[in-house]
């Protein structure tokens, strides 16, 4: 590697207890900064966490060029950490760049300073079956100059934070019928802020209509499902699990990757393909039944118990034989490793 990650302890900690701090308020004490300039990155370290300064011109606040990533790192039965899956969050987090017109990050340098900084931090994961260590690597843009033009300076750091599951119930979702979250030929694909950003309002008139998320349907015919919130979505009709494509609208989920490996490694007939809101409307007034259920690094498996089409509320089968906890099981033994860990997802400290 051509960087030297130049490491500054912090060696004081205030927060002994984890176990109650809700996900994404309470930083490790530790975080890593580069900075990219004149074509170069600069400055690779390990600093104790702190508040940035930047100037009131810096673009990413005015144009939105900022990118990031969510994984996480676990504490296995043996005791040793790993981070699942890195390599494949860097695949998505270049590709992410690359279409908001970033500078990649070296992969080697993006592993190097995720171990340094995980290592150092590991002692944040919270115990339990549901504890881990929340990674979040970033890019934002970083020159101070106000006019509309893609940056030619940038900031990458990566910050951590103690996590647990991320929703406690079964969720209530809503069709999403009027607002979209992603057009053909537009960001979908990519884990930029904007994407976020403008998946609050609609969602908001969700939750004050009671639901908890909405289920984003295609730009064009507002018919066929996309995705949710921050999950990627997977249905369970007649032992076919059913999952949107990878059609450039939607982001290419590690936890949607790794359940259909293992579905299939399990015999689960697998589709991805497009499914309409009226196909899984039909299969419930058949009385059929219907899982459906949220994938994402952040909620692993979040279980939908309400899917609302129209006026009207249908409910889906959240018992305890649901296929969709089997392969969360399957999933928690490979990183926990309590089975092989086959694909080599597991990256260990
Ligand atoms: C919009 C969106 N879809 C899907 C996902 C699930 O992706 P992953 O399983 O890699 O966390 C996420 C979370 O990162 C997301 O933000």
């Amino acid at each position: 590697m051509d960087y030297t990650i130049n490491v500054t302890l912090q060696t004081e900690r205030n927060v002994k207890d984890t176990s109650k701090i809700p996900f994404g308020v309470q930083p490790t004490e530790h975080m890593f900064m580069a900075e990219y300039k004149n074509g170069k990155w600069h400055n690779t370290r390990i600093v104790p966490f702190a508040d940035l300064t930047l100037s009131p011109f810096t673009l990413c606040l005015h144009y939105g060029q900022t990118v990031f990533e969510g994984m996480k790192a676990f504490a296995m039965n043996d005791g040793r950490t790993n981070i699942f899956r890195p390599y494949k969050h860097y695949q998505r987090f270049s590709l992410s760049l690359e279409r908001m017109c970033m500078p990649q990050v070296p992969e080697d340098l993006f592993i190097e300073a995720l171990h340094q900084l995980v290592q150092l931090d590991a002692n944040w994961i919270p115990d339990g079956e549901d504890g881990a260590l929340y990674i979040r690597p970033f890019m934002i843009a970083s020159e101070g100059r106000i006019g509309v033009k893609v940056s030619d300076e940038y900031l990458f750091m990566i910050v951590c934070s103690p996590a647990h599951q991320y929703y406690a119930k079964a969720l209530k979702v809503k069709v999403e019928d009027r607002f979209v979250r992603a057009a053909d030929g537009g960001t979908g694909a990519a884990k930029c802020g904007g994407n976020y950003g403008a998946a609050f309002y609609p969602t908001e008139l969700a939750k004050a209509a009671g639901y908890d998320q909405v289920l984003w349907t295609d730009s064009r015919h507002h018919e066929f499902i996309e995705e949710s919130g921050t999950m990627n979505v997977m249905f369970y009709i007649d032992n076919t699990l059913i999952t949107p494509p990878l059609s450039g609208t939607i982001l290419d989920g590690v936890t949607r990757d790794s359940l259909l490996k293992i579905a299939k490694e399990r015999g689960i007939n697998i589709e991805e393909r497009s499914i309409s809101y009226r196909e899984i409307q039909s299969a419930l007034d058949d009385g059929k039944r219907v899982e459906a259920f949220g994938a994402g690094t952040a909620a692993v498996i979040a279980p939908i118990e309400v899917i609302a089409i129209g006026n009207k509320d249908y409910n889906c089968y959240i018992g305890k034989d649901a296929i969709m906890y089997q392969l969360q099981k399957d999933l928690l033994n490979i990183r926990n490793g309590n089975t092989p860990d086959s694909h080599n997802w597991n990256y260990i400290i």
